[in-house]
């Protein structure tokens, strides 16, 4: 047998020294996560632009909350036996040993921000806006991702169903203006947890006699939470929960009459809904109305099964976190989702307005005196552009051109020491030189013409 060799302190010593093998850096963004690029950049201004015009109509002051909370928010709010607590958080323990997760969802962290800042003893309602990104680890495919972005309204402290209706044409109305505007409502009511009670025996007796129809998960669900069982997608499930009780026949009389009025008022204001006796909502701080905003064909077929938007009533969430009874509710709209929608439909979008002044400069003195200028008119409200970057002065005139601008100004050596400028009327290629001083009245006049 051949004698093996002793390797030495010195060999050994080196190879702890060594540096680990480079791991490969891969280029590409984490699974179900993208960047947005400039080009679909207007769609989501467009999204931005027209949601917090409406939060801001309706009366909604914004709100920001961390993108990290401790996991009990979550799971307290949204409920052990979701999929979103049990599959879809990104859960991790900071340096410090605390449990934290990525918000998957804003409502309980605003919830939470309700009871840590006191908002109890503000005017009620509490209308509050947000809209930021949010993370849950699904499996990815179209409209479905891991890193996405919400924008929502929440109204704290007020029971009267005319708020749930508001929520619903809020909405519908930032969805319409974007240009969606094949959109349904789905509505549906889930009680108060004394109706639900009932209604919760009669499901789990309903399905029990049907358990072995079910699919692997809905016979787990009907042990832990059997609701869901009307929200699964197999095809299986669909056909047994065809049959089940709904939870509108089993409402008590409280609920009943505030769905009733919740339905009156969405007919007062025109929109399209429908009863949805299977909408339950993926999350189990709701009581009462739930709602989706869903994308409908000409004859009004779902297009998709993924909602634009939902949300619904919280009666109970606030106090459940510690804080005082405090009715209520509020909805989300994911921006990836209705970007796509209006990009898929060729949605008219909005357009920054067209420079109609170019700045040309030329010389080291010029281009400082330049920026000054620039600022200058854009303060005054005028729409101005420049290609400081580029030297020779036929350059700046062919972006001038490219950008089909009326007046260019041209501000040389001489002009910058003189304190003038440069004024060249693009249609006519007339030029005079004007006192720099005067400049802003001076394009303000010609561009009023
Ligand atoms: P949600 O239905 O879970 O409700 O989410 C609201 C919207 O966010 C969905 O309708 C969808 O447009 C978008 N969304 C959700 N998950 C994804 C995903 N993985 N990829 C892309 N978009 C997604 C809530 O989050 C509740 N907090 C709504 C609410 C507010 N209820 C009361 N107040």
């Amino acid at each position: 047998m051949p004698r093996q060799k002793k390797i030495s302190k010195k060999s050994i010593r080196k190879i702890k020294a060594a540096k680990p093998e480079k791991e490969e850096l891969l280029l590409q963004s984490p699974r179900g996560m993208r960047d947005i690029l400039p080009a679909d950049q207007i769609y989501w201004q467009q999204v931005r632009r027209v949601s917090e015009k409406a939060a801001a109509d309706f009366g909604y002051r914004r709100i920001d909350v961390p993108l990290v909370e401790f996991t009990n928010i979550f799971s307290r709010s949204i409920g052990e036996g979701t999929d979103i607590i049990d599959k879809e958080m990104y859960s991790f323990s900071t340096k410090g040993g605390e449990k934290v997760s990525l918000r998957p969802e804003f409502t309980a962290g605003i919830a939470r921000a309700y009871i840590q800042h006191g908002m109890h003893v503000s005017p009620k309602p509490v209308k509050l806006y947000y809209t930021g990104p949010c993370y849950r680890y699904d499996r990815p495919q179209e409209g479905r991702f891991r890193e996405f972005f919400q924008f929502g309204c929440e109204a704290l402290g007020e029971q009267d169903p005319v708020i749930d209706a508001q929520m619903i044409q809020m909405g519908w109305r930032v969805i319409y203006q974007l240009g969606i505007k094949n959109v349904r409502v789905n509505v549906n009511s889930i009680g108060c947890p004394s109706c639900r009670k009932s209604y919760r025996n009669l499901l789990i007796h309903y399905f029990e006699s049907k358990k072995q129809k079910l699919c692997i998960d809905c016979k787990r669900r009907l042990e832990t939470n059997p609701l869901r069982i009307l929200d699964c997608k197999e095809d299986k499930c669909v056909q047994v929960r065809a049959s089940a009780p709904q939870s509108i026949d089993h409402l008590c009389e409280e609920c009943r009459t505030h769905f009733k009025e919740l339905l009156e008022y969405l007919e007062e204001l025109e929109i399209p809904f429908e009863l949805d006796s299977n909408l339950v909502r993926g999350l189990d701080y709701y009581t009462k109305t739930v709602f989706e905003f869903m994308s409908v064909s000409e004859s009004g077929e779902e297009k998709r099964k993924n909602a634009l938007g939902g949300g619904g009533r919280y009666d109970g969430l606030v106090k459940m976190l510690g804080g005082e009874n405090t009715p209520a509710v509020g909805f989300s709209l994911g921006l990836d989702r209705l970007a796509a929608e209006m990009k898929k439909l060729g949605a008219r979008i909005y357009k920054e307005p067209k420079p109609r002044v170019f700045l040309a400069q030329l010389g080291v003195f010029a281009k400082k005196k330049s920026l000054k200028m620039f600022e200058g008119l854009e303060r005054s409200g005028i729409r101005v552009a420049e290609s400081f970057g580029r030297g020779s002065l036929k350059s700046q005139l062919k972006v001038a051109d490219r950008l089909g601008v009326e007046i260019t100004l041209i501000l040389g050596q001489k002009e910058a020491i003189d304190q003038t400028v440069i004024v060249k009327d693009m249609a006519s290629g007339n030029q005079e030189i004007i006192d720099a001083g005067k400049v802003i009245d001076e394009i303000k006049r010609r561009l009023k013409k």
